[in-house]
């Protein structure tokens, strides 16, 4: 298991709402001695959804099962995983949007009467036959939510949405991070790296991992703000944290559809990448930069893309 992940709620940083609500509902389940009710996580990725299944495991002293939907083929493979369940068990499938329409199905009866559903048989001598299930939890994951059928949806008792971390969590992070691996760091190095993180806690992790680096192979003992300013150049993060790909997509954009409308699929082409990575990996955060606008026809830069850009240009900081 990755060291960095918290294992408690209280070694959790962020998603205070969150964290209120559902410490409540652990207490609540810990004390009546029963199994979480259904829980499903949303959010972009990288904001802590399998974390926050980890730690509710861990609180409620239950095993964790983690799959995910689009390992899921057959109905028999959730039946698999169902069946080697314990009383209370946690099931974790991440990318529940991706769960294949027959595998939803026996979800439904497993997740309503604890009871798995199949046919033995053919022919006329066939006949339904009804397992008992341990009562266990679901926690379902998804990036896309809208996705997924309202019949599941109605069967999550419980629903989070995660939400981007601000500054002062993902300082926290980096430091609490930082001690985990043993280095020094001081404060403004440590903000340096939140703000360049995209609200992310995944990329703060993964910027002070690099950093490290960077600040080992230079023989720095300690993690300034200005090895790190050094480490974020090198990776040619700018201050927002837009990568290079992130810029492209504005640039693009900008050059080849004279600020948008552009549709996904035409913008993806014309980067060369894959729509789907445009779309759940880097149009967020444009748009929740405020550079990038979704309308019905497509794509579009907003006032604050073209200023952004044009202070590139001029190399002036934005
Ligand atoms: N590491 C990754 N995500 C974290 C979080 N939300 N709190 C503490 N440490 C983390």
């Amino acid at each position: 298991m990755d060291r960095l992940r918290p294992r408690t709620l209280a070694e959790y940083i962020g998603q205070e709402a969150v964290k209120r609500e559902l410490s409540v509902y652990l207490s609540a389940a810990r004390s009546r001695g029963e199994a979480l009710d259904h829980m499903l996580l949303t959010g972009f990725p990288g904001l802590g959804k399998t974390t926050l299944a980890q730690v509710v495991a861990n609180e409620l002293s239950v095993n964790l099962k983690i799959t995910s939907g689009a390992a899921l083929e057959r109905p028999g493979d959730l039946a698999a995983i169902l069946t080697t369940l314990e009383d209370r068990d946690i099931l974790f499938i991440d990318e529940i949007h991706r769960l294949p329409r027959a595998c939803e199905e026996v979800l439904y009866p497993a997740m309503e009467d604890f009871a798995l559903d199949f046919v033995v048989g053919k022919g006329p001598g066939a006949r339904a036959v009804r397992l008992k299930l341990p009562r266990f939890t679901l926690i379902g994951a998804t990036t896309r939510p809208g996705l997924l059928s309202a019949p599941l949806r109605d069967r999550f008792g419980i629903v989070f949405k995660l939400d981007f971390y601000d500054e002062e969590a993902l300082t926290l992070i980096v430091k609490r991070s930082a001690g985990i691996l043993g280095l020094s760091i001081t404060e403004e190095a440590a903000r340096l790296i939140a703000s360049r993180s995209r609200g992310t806690p995944r990329i703060a992790n993964r910027l002070l991992r690099r950093v490290r680096d960077f600040a080992q192979v230079h023989g720095c003992n300690e993690i300034t703000s200005r090895v790190a300013e050094e480490a974020l150049s090198l990776m040619d993060l700018d201050p927002l944290g837009l990568s290079p790909l992130d810029r492209r997509i504005l640039e693009t954009i900008l050059e080849k559809f004279d600020g948008g409308p552009v549709g996904l699929s035409t913008l993806a082409t014309a980067l060369c990448e894959d729509p789907q990575t445009l779309e759940d990996l880097h149009e967020p955060y444009l748009i929740r930069c405020g550079l990038l606008r979704r309308t019905r026809k497509g794509r579009v830069l907003t006032e604050r893309a073209y200023a952004y850009l044009k202070a590139r240009r001029n190399a002036l900081p934005f």
